[in-house]
């Protein structure tokens, strides 16, 4: 008769349930194909050594997440099919791998194969034959050295990282964040006005255009990667004029883009342009607001063909002119035409400038932008010689144009009272001091007082009805 002792069969039992549940805990390993035999085995770097894991015997929670699976830096992991962290065997065990080195190299904590590549900024860098990094050295739009020598350097002015410049290099910002060209000296020498102050006229020490005039000045455009500073700027004082001088019955953003796309004639669209052109065509044939023809953006691509004209107008007597188009944005139905009178330019004194833009409103800008104009966060900017020791191709620079709003006067910590003038960009609004940057003023800094234009708004009695 067959007798087995009540005891012994429920340690065997619970013996079986022991390995079993053991089993269950390591099944998953056991039985998925090792990292290595999976092919996994393109990237390496530090995990073991990383967290400083290294287990001995057994112990499952001694694992790190490795490519969407599960690596290993217990003694154990040698043992299975191989589920051992790439590091384990030189640095748990102080031996080779057991797999021969897959040659690449390492950046970060990983190990990239011959021709991978990665982003350093604005270079990429390539990993060749023989183990090594190259990366290519262009100067970048938001270069470290230069932030640190800058807000080291007390200019009076903030320097940081503008997340939209990150990874472009300086040339790409110059080529595809400015584009307003330089008027031949036929035009610069043209129809200057020269406001006279009255005896015993007194400016005040500040001035904001938003503050005379609230609800009348727009907030700053965004260009994007279009060289189109000349359409923007235009359409940006335009907007404001038009606002001011229908005494708020027309308040439109005007539309940018019905510039780049149809002011044609001599002009070259995201590739830059001409502003005596721009205020030509405003005074011609006009845009409409920018609801209806929004900005379209711009690739960086230089060949394509730019986007064609979606927007015409025809003359209805005394001068005023009307769409012949719908607009091109499908759900906006006022296309009315927006115009102005022959642009204007001031006496390039300082005076002069906040005479006519107390009066008149915003005014627009020519500007030479220099490499550090592009890391400006705030403060009271002028160019810093901080690029001075630096090869040739770091000192950068090209024309555009913006919209001065006002001006005021700030004492420095050091002492120093800096007199500025405010005035909005087209690099959207997270750029500089909400879109805005202060310059030094009276100094011509950036060529900023040599080309100043105003003009104004085509208004009618009728529109004076508007709204
Ligand atoms: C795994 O590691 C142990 C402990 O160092 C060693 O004795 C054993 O030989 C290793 N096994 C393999 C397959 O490398
Ligand atoms: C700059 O900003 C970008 C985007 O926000 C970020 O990825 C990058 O690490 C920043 N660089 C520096 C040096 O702060």
């Amino acid at each position: 008769m067959w007798r087995c002792p009540l005891g012994l069969l429920l340690l065997l039992l619970l013996a079986g349930e022991l390995t079993l549940g053991a089993r269950r805990g390591r099944g998953r390993r056991e039985l998925a194909p090792g990292l290595h035999l999976r092919g996994i085995r393109d990237a390496g770097g530090r995990y073991c050594g990383g967290q400083d894991l290294c287990c001995r015997g057994r112990a499952d929670d001694c694992a790190l997440p490795y490519l969407g699976a599960t690596c290993y830096c217990d003694l154990f992991c040698n043992r299975t099919v191989s589920d051992c962290c790439p590091d384990f065997w030189d640095f748990c065990l102080g031996v080779p791998p057991p797999f021969p080195p897959i040659p690449g190299c390492t950046h970060g904590s990983r190990i990239y194969p011959i021709l991978g590549t990665y982003w350093d900024n604005c270079n990429r860098c390539t990993c060749q034959e023989q183990g090594q990094w190259e990366c290519d050295q262009e100067p970048c739009l938001v270069d470290e050295d230069m932030i640190n020598a800058i807000n080291r350097g007390n200019y009076g002015w903030r320097a940081g990282n503008h997340s939209a410049f990150w990874g472009m290099t300086l040339d790409e910002g110059i080529r595809y964040r400015l584009g307003t060209i330089r008027p031949s000296s036929s035009v610069t020498n043209m129809n200057e006005i020269h406001t006279v102050l009255g005896p015993g006229e007194v400016l005040p020490m500040a001035f904001e255009a938003s503050e005379k005039w609230p609800n009348l000045i727009h907030g700053p455009l965004d260009q994007g990667n279009c060289a189109g500073s000349w359409a923007f700027s235009t359409a940006a004082v335009a907007s404001d004029r038009v606002s001011i001088h229908s005494l708020g019955h027309m308040a439109p953003v005007l539309s940018p883009q019905n510039l780049l796309s149809c002011n044609t004639h001599n002009q070259q669209g995201c590739r830059g342009g001409r502003l005596d052109g721009a205020w030509w065509f405003l005074r011609r044939r006009g845009v409409v607001s920018d609801h209806c023809y929004p900005f379209m953006g711009s690739e960086r691509d230089e060949a394509g063909p730019a986007p064609r004209c979606m927007m015409h107008s025809r003359a209805m007597g005394r001068g005023k002119r009307q769409a012949t188009a719908r607009c091109p944005s499908s759900h906006v139905h006022a296309n009315d035409i927006y115009q102005v009178t022959p642009a204007y330019r001031l006496g390039s004194s300082e005076k002069e400038i906040m005479k006519e833009l107390m009066e008149n409103g915003p005014v627009q800008a020519l500007m030479e932008v220099h490499e550090d104009f592009f890391l400006y966060q705030g403060g009271i900017y002028s160019h810093t010689p901080v690029s001075l020791g630096r090869p040739e191709r770091y000192r950068r620079h090209g024309t555009h144009s913006v919209k001065i709003t006002g001006w005021g006067q700030e004492t420095l910590p050091d002492g120093r009272t800096l007199k500025y003038w405010t005035a909005a960009n087209s690099w959207g609004p997270a750029w500089g001091e909400r879109g805005h940057f202060r310059i030094v003023r009276g100094a011509n800094e950036c060529d900023i007082e040599s080309f100043v234009l105003g003009v104004w708004g085509r208004v009618g009695m009728e529109d004076m009805a508007h709204r």
